[in-house]
């Protein structure tokens, strides 16, 4: 029996922000424009775009996702400073709904420690970072960051403040993944309790995961202390062992409505599109058995749990594969199919086309890879729409030729396009990769640092297309570009020009008015 919905639980994604703050996890602000797209049609209520005041970049990348995204809020973090604040408010001016999260340590250890300020001192910094936040808008959200490890004493009188001078969402940070969760329900509760003016806001959690508890702690905090908002990543990317996983918390809630009885206005369908989107950006592979969308998720190895799903799906299974994303990897079209079955299937699968021209575009790239391949998955299509074959690219690849055989030092010949010029290369390598790097490296002479290495089968089978993720750094910038291809070599050089495309586009983005802006 279903049971009514009593209240919505709001979702807020910071994948751009603390999921960029994990380690390695670098993003463009091209990419970011691509999370951000696909968090908004998956009906994200709130996107953290980043933290404005961080670098002239996460600015930058900041005010396009709010130029673009209309029903998501965007939010940029500050620090609970005025030029934190104002640098906030400028970077989401142009969303329709915006907000601006400021925060500020709130634990004994940290206040003494790492801002060297006595209690008072923190209250009247927030309270003045609130007081300039307002000016550019009314949703405002306070975070008491090290909150599991302050004294709620404390936590009362700054809260109360905060909510007096007009914050509207008051947040709870596990910052550093201590909380247990019974015991962080009960603290949440606790606060909501004691704070007098509690009922003029919604409470928040915002758990990382160095327990592995994060979503459990996230789910206690709701369940137990009343949040009605939960801040989590795709793929629980964040700061050291991540954040509570979207797509973990999502799933439970939706699938235990009957104990949650939350409404959470997530497409669940997307979850698996969205955490392969993520990952590939990133180059952090999804382990197998990875809850909700890693590869094992859904499969049944053991013959027993298998005839029991073919004679009743739930008699091992809780919620369905299609539910979250996961397509049957059915053969969908092949080489002989026409435009309109490739315009249906484009359609069912909700990827957002805005022309004829551009269905068109990628139904050439289709007739292409069916030439090559036999049986073309969704993933397949979905990846003709990436905006890496879609967008022009000043350096992409034309083809590459290599040989390597036992016992010979493998050589490769790359040809590609860089700004309108053709350019050849051809080097050896102590591997098949490195030729093809080397060949690259022989006339681009980036310099660059190779820092990750990642390949992944689109889908299944041999035959599948390889899609490669490569982190290149020079002078301390780092970039990840991506490649898809039947042949993975090919792969890898796409990937390796993409990532030259991404260092190339930086550097001239770094380079103009945005400089001046002052940063800490
Ligand atoms: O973990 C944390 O405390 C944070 C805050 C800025 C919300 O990320
Ligand atoms: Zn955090």
């Amino acid at each position: 029996m279903t049971m009514p919905i009593r209240d919505k639980l709001i979702i807020f994604d910071t994948t751009l922000r603390d999921g960029e703050q994990s380690p390695g996890a670098t993003m463009s602000a091209q990419d970011k424009l691509r999370i951000a797209k696909l968090l908004e049609r998956m009906g994200v209520d709130v996107i953290e775009a980043g933290f404005a005041a961080s670098s002239p970049g996460d600015f930058e990348a900041i005010a396009a996702i709010a130029q673009v995204v209309r029903n998501s809020t965007v939010c940029s973090l500050s620090r609970a400073n005025p030029n934190d604040v104002e640098l906030a408010g400028q970077a989401i001016a142009a969303a329709p709904r915006r907000r601006i999260h400021t925060f500020i340590a709130t634990s004994p250890l940290h206040m003494e420690k790492k801002l060297k300020l006595p209690p008072e001192e923190v209250i009247a910094k927030a309270v003045e970072a609130i007081r300039v936040a307002k000016k550019y808008t009314d949703d405002i959200e306070f975070s008491c960051e090290d909150a599991s490890r302050s004294d709620p004493e404390f936590l009362y009188r700054i809260i109360e403040a905060a909510i007096r001078e007009g914050a509207t969402t008051i947040n709870i940070p596990d910052t550093v993944g201590y909380a247990v969760p019974a015991q962080f329900g009960e603290f949440v509760a606790d606060l909501k309790a004691h704070v007098y003016n509690s009922d003029k806001v919604i409470w928040s959690v915002h758990c990382h995961n160095d327990l592995g508890l994060a979503v459990a702690n996230s789910l206690a905090g709701v369940h137990l202390g009343g949040a009605r908002q939960i801040e989590c990543s795709i793929n629980g990317l964040g700061e050291r062992a991540g954040n509570c996983a979207l797509e973990e918390v999502v799933m439970a809630v939706k699938t235990r409505n009957d104990f949650f009885k939350l409404g959470v206005d997530i497409d669940t369908r997307m979850l698996v599109r969205a955490s392969k989107l993520v990952s590939s950006i990133t180059g952090f592979p999804i382990q197998p058995n990875k809850a909700i969308v890693g590869s094992n998720a859904f499969a049944h190895a053991s013959g027993i749990h298998q005839d029991g799903v073919l004679k009743a799906r739930d008699t091992y299974e809780i919620m369905s594969a299609e539910s979250v994303g996961w397509s049957q990897n059915k053969l969908v079209l092949g080489k002989l199919s026409g435009r309109s079955a490739f315009r249906q299937r484009v359609r069912e699968l909700g990827i957002p086309t805005k022309s004829e021209e551009e269905i068109n575009e990628a139904f050439a790239r289709f007739k292409e890879l069916a030439d090559r391949k036999v049986e073309i998955f969704d993933e397949d299509i979905q990846s003709l729409f990436d905006a890496r074959n879609v967008l022009p690219q000043d350096i992409y690849f034309v083809s590459l030729k290599q040989e390597s055989e036992t016992g010979k030092r493998p050589w490769a010949e790359i040809v590609y396009m860089d700004h309108g010029v053709e350019r050849r290369g051809k080097a050896e390598g102590n591997g098949p990769v490195d030729a093809t790097f080397n060949a690259i490296e022989s006339c681009a002479k980036s310099g660059a640092e190779l820092l990750l290495f990642s390949i992944n089968a689109l889908t299944q089978g041999t035959e599948a297309q390889g899609e490669v993720t490569v982190r290149l750094s020079i002078g301390g910038r780092i970039v990840n570009g991506s490649g898809a291809d039947l042949d993975v070599l090919a792969a890898s050089a796409k990937a390796y020009l993409d990532a030259l495309n991404k260092l190339q586009v930086q550097t001239e983005r770094f380079n103009p008015q945005i400089e001046g802006l002052s940063t800490p």
